[in-house]
């Protein structure tokens, strides 16, 4: 939007990414007053468990024309976090991607029901200094190029929540009276994340109140529990010989893991627009899935495909993080990525005690390990003798170290 320039007409009909909350209820009817147009609320459930029961009542009681509610929890889950696991994407080291992941998702969703309710744009609530503006906004680009965006939060002068709660008073807008909390929280079927307020202190510890999805380690049974998870060709499906569907599993891991107090990681990472941001998250489920993916590709994955493929981890979960992920190079990344785990077959065990969790064994009809060839006791096909010429051979090129 041009500064100065009528918003009054220049769109017609515009679906806003909506959760019924004091910010995206405010924007519902600020697009309204502003843009002259209609509203059309979206809502994509991707675990966050939020209460969906009267959410379009809400929407319409705010002024919109319409709400439509989409359960991707099946399609998060399949296309996008089970991808990263198989790809080992974790952001700097530490972040399993939770937000950025459900982002792409969203946008893919938030496009379709824009063009199946005849709106010309699409708006969204998230600020002009994070990551998801980013996220979505390329998701738009890429899948819906002749939506136009609105991201109110970078055009209005409402700054902080008093007064979004005094806009939301002026126009009768319903909120519900819920305690804010202290920081930001984004929740999804992978994780929850906190950020903002009093976390921005990076020093500052986070209070044992806050987690949700992890019991605190301090707390977990005294007893570890072991869990074996089967994979197929990359992908997990199965948790103690159970077959399951992917949000399934995925809830079920969460719940054995975050009994146990395992996923928790707190962090300084560099957000793509250029800040540092702290963040604390939960990722109870995908943490010991990662740990298990990898246990079965030691025993699976050739050496020098696996370490190919590490080397497109990080890259990976940077394309992830930044919003990319519908693009030319992530095709091409997840291509290479999805041939390295054909043979990826097989089951971890492990075991979680005390937010801790420990790989205690693996096995897989398509091994690539050679008991007889690794045994200290037999030679099976190995000769030690060989050994010689090899380090000689790979010796020869060293310079002397004086
Ligand atoms: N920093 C994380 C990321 O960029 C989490 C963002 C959480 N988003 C939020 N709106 N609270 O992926």
């Amino acid at each position: 939007m041009a500064p100065g320039a009528s918003r009054k007409g220049s769109v017609r009909r515009v679906c806003l990414a909506y959760s019924g909350g004091l910010d995206t209820s405010v924007i519902l009817r600020w697009l309204i007053e502003e843009y002259d147009c209609e509203v059309v609320a979206y809502c994509a459930d991707v675990g966050q468990e939020e209460e969906l029961d009267g959410l379009p009542d809400k929407a319409k009681a705010t002024g919109a024309v319409d709400c439509v509610i989409r359960d991707l929890r099946e399609e998060f889950t399949r296309d996008f976090v089970f991808p990263a696991i198989r790809g080992n994407a974790i952001y700097e080291g530490t972040y399993l991607l939770g937000t950025a992941l459900a982002r792409p998702v969203i946008a893919k969703h938030h496009v379709e029901v824009a063009r199946e309710t005849g709106c010309d744009a699409v708006a969204h609530g998230a600020t002009g200094k994070g990551n998801d503006q980013v996220r979505f906004e390329l998701g738009y680009r890429a899948l819906g190029p002749e939506l136009a965006v609105i991201a109110p939060w970078r055009e209005w002068d409402l700054t902080s929540r008093p007064d979004c709660m005094a806009y939301a008073q002026k126009h009768g807008i319903p909120v519900t009276a819920t305690v804010k909390k202290p920081y930001s929280i984004d929740r999804n079927l992978l994780h929850i994340s906190f950020e903002g307020g009093v976390l921005e202190d990076p020093w500052r510890a986070p209070d044992e109140s806050m987690f949700v999805m992890t019991t605190s380690p301090e707390d977990a049974p005294d007893t570890p529990s072991e869990v074996v998870i089967s994979f197929d060709r990359g992908t997990p499906v199965a948790i103690d010989g159970e077959s399951l569907g992917p949000a399934a599993l995925l809830r079920r891991m969460n719940q054995i893991a975050g009994a146990h107090g395992v996923g928790r990681v707190d962090l300084v990472e560099n957000r793509f627009v250029g800040l540092k941001s702290r963040g604390v998250y939960e990722t109870p489920g995908g943490t010991v899935l990662l740990a298990a993916h990898r246990a079965v590709e030691s025993l699976t994955l050739d050496r020098e495909v696996m370490h190919e493929r590490d080397r497109l981890s990080p890259r990976f979960a940077e394309l992830v993080y930044n919003g990319f992920w519908f693009s030319p190079e992530m095709d091409f990344v997840r291509a290479a990525i999805e041939r390295s785990q054909e043979n990826v077959t097989g089951d971890a065990r492990i075991r979680l005690y005390k937010g801790g969790l420990q790989v205690t064994g693996r096995r897989s009809p398509v091994s690539l390990y050679r008991e007889d060839m690794a045994s200290f006791d037999q030679a099976g096909g190995y000769d030690q003798a060989d050994a010689t010429g090899f380090i000689h051979l790979q010796g020869l090129r060293l310079p002397e170290r004086k």
